[in-house]
Parts: structure tokens; C-alpha cells; sequence
């Protein structure tokens, strides 16, 4: 766990989004995650001409925290410059889940400096964890 700076979260996401590649959709997205170690990380999502080869802004701030040898984290902040706020979609839900507790904030601000906080619990509940493949009794194997 480490301390929530909220400020820090909001500016580093929106950063992010500044980057986003989105010809196609013309929707960027940005990621700030705080990794329990204190450091945060950010993602944009990166879209493709072959559509599904798209990544969102969360898999890619993932990918970056992994690859400097983080595995834990606090906090999540997506940033759209939206009237709405955006939650992350189903298949980045399963990624957060990977490494975040169901208590951990996932949270989204926008343009308006408006932000939402869920738990990752609430917009996953039920989620299938590394758990289930530790207590897995290998039938079939
Ligand atoms: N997108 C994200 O980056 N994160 C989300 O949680 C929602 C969707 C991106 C994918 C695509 O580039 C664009 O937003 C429209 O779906």
C-alpha cells in the first residue's frame, strides 16, 4: 500500500492521454498507476489499422510497471477528455485483477477535473484469480 496522492494520479493520466494513439476511435485514453512501492506508472492506449490488435491505456501502464519489476499496486486513474467518466472495459478489468486487491480504488477523472471512485471488487466481483490455478486439483492432467 502506499499513500493516495489523487493531484498526482489525475495529472499523470492526463499526461498520458495527451500521447494516446487513437486515429481510429479519436477517443485517447490515458492510465496513471500508483504501484505500491510509491512510483507511478502510465499507459495510453495504442490502437491498430487490424482493430482488435489494439491495447488500452490500462494493459500498456500495466505492461510498463511490470517490466520495472513491479507486481503490486494501490491505486488506478483513467483519464478521458469526456463529459462521462470512463471506467476501464471487461478484458482490462481481468488484467487489474492480476495484481490489484478488490479493495484497491479504481477511479476516472475527465477535462472537468470530476472523478468517480469504484473498487476494483465492485467493477469485477466474482473475478477468477491466480488463486483458482493454485488450488487447482489437476483433473485431467
Ligand atoms: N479504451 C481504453 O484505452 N481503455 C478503456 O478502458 C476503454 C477503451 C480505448 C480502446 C480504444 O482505443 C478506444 O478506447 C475506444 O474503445
Amino acid at each position: 500500500m502506499s499513500e493516495i496522492n489523487w493531484a498526482a494520479l489525475q495529472q499523470a493520466a492526463q499526461q498520458a492521454a495527451a500521447q494516446a494513439y487513437a486515429p481510429y476511435s479519436k477517443f485517447p485514453v490515458g492510465v496513471a498507476i500508483l504501484a505500491d512501492s510509491g512510483k507511478i506508472y502510465t499507459g495510453c492506449n495504442v490502437e491498430n489499422a487490424s482493430y482488435g490488435g489494439t491495447v488500452c491505456a490500462e494493459r500498456n501502464a500495466i505492461g510498463a510497471a511490470v517490466v520495472a519489476g513491479e507486481r503490486k499496486f494501490t491505486a488506478l486513474m483513467v483519464y478521458t477528455p469526456q463529459d462521462m467518466l470512463t471506467p476501464p472495459c471487461g478484458i482490462c478489468r481481468q488484467v487489474i485483477a492480476e495484481f490489484f486487491s478488490p479493495n484497491a480504488p479504481i477511479a476516472s477523472c475527465n477535462h472537468l477535473h470530476q472523478q468517480q471512485n469504484w473498487s476494483l471488487g465492485e467493477l469485477l466481483p466474482a473475478a477468477f484469480t491466480p488463486t483458482y490455478l493454485a488450488n487447482s486439483t489437476k483433473v485431467g492432467a
